[in-house]
């Protein structure tokens, strides 16, 4: 039997599209167990400044479709520090909350196991990124909507390219991954696909775009990990242009349009599959896990380990596009 009755959900790190669909099922399974549920403002750090409060079912009513945080989301500098976190646990106990369930990235997964050992707090936490980076899940919440929202965009672009004999440098997010660029890759048609798990050889592209335009290609789409080693699509961008004068080269940023929109439907289940999980497995007396999807099953990951491990890139789907773009 679980001594929990009251549990406090928050969003933090980047937002990602589905994060509202996530709160939503945090709140309806916490009522429908009958347990309160508060809502924490702008992450962690509304915890520190005690910015919360108590949600009903009509609370979260009409935003599963909606892209953002209505609880906001922040990087909150006053929670790495002990103080900090001391006002947090007060704030908590002040209001009787037993648990928490944390949404967002390793960043937030971070925070929980560090004021989950301090303070013996149980926290459950949902992966929610757009970068799909996190150890412990096949799938985190966000990632599909930012990858139809690539394809989208990057389908656009290619009618430029196309129309000009054009050769374009994509950029995509992914800090430390490539998971949204290999993936977005495949299904755009890129020519090429640069991630920070694997080092980008210069002169095999070279080679690559080179043996392209001579078969009279018309357009070429290289699709660039913000965190690829050479440093982004506009460094890439300048040293093919300098080497290779006769092309027309251009380079497009895709930026934080990534993380915005209306979730997918995809993306809306799972949220809605994980938001459930996490309460029914702090019911279970679990803590200081992660709930993910491992093919299609609800699974739960320490965080020590879903942060102490790193997610490999499916070494299938790079193969693949070696394929694809002879
Ligand atoms: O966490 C997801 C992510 O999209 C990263 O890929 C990116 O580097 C980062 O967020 C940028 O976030 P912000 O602009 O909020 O600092």
């Amino acid at each position: 039997m679980t001594s929990i009755k009251s549990v406090a959900v928050l969003t933090s790190g980047g937002d990602a599209p589905g994060m509202n669909a996530a709160i939503r099922a945090v709140v309806r399974a916490c009522i429908y167990y009958n347990l309160k549920v508060f809502g924490i403002k702008r992450g962690y750090q509304g915890l520190i400044d005690d910015d919360m409060e108590e949600l009903q079912s009509n609370s979260v009513s009409n935003i599963i479709q909606s892209g953002g945080t209505f609880l906001k989301s922040a990087r909150s500098m006053d929670f790495r520090t002990e103080k900090g976190r001391k006002n947090a646990i007060t704030n908590l106990k002040k209001r009787g909350i037993d648990a928490l369930v944390v949404i967002g990235g390793d960043g937030t997964f971070t925070g929980a196991r560090i004021f989950g050992e301090e303070h013996h707090f149980p926290i459950v936490g949902i992966p929610g990124t757009i970068d799909n980076d996190l150890y412990g899940t096949d799938y985190t919440i966000g990632y599909d909507t930012a990858l139809n929202t690539v394809v989208e965009a990057v389908d656009k672009i290619r009618d430029t390219a196309t129309a000009h004999s054009r050769l374009f440098f994509i950029e995509v997010m992914g800090r430390d991954a490539g998971f949204l660029a290999l993936r977005s890759g495949i299904a755009s048609g890129a020519e090429a696909i640069l991630v920070p798990e694997v080092k980008t050889d210069f002169d095999q592209l070279e080679h690559f775009l080179q043996t392209g335009f001579s078969k009279k290609k018309t357009s070429s789409i290289v699709l660039v990990s913000e965190g690829d080693e050479i440093g982004g699509a506009l460094k890439i961008a300048e040293q093919v242009g300098k080497e290779h004068p006769e092309y027309d080269v251009r380079v497009t940023i895709l930026g934080h349009l990534q993380r915005g929109g209306s979730p997918s439907a995809f993306d809306r289940v799972i949220a809605s599959r994980m938001g459930i999980s996490a309460v029914e497995a702090l019911l279970d007396n679990q803590e200081d896990v992660m709930v993910g999807l491992t093919n299609n099953q609800v699974v739960l990951t320490p965080f020590s380990e879903a942060l102490k491990n790193k997610k490999p890139l499916n070494p299938q789907l790079l193969e693949i596009t070696k394929i694809l773009s002879i």
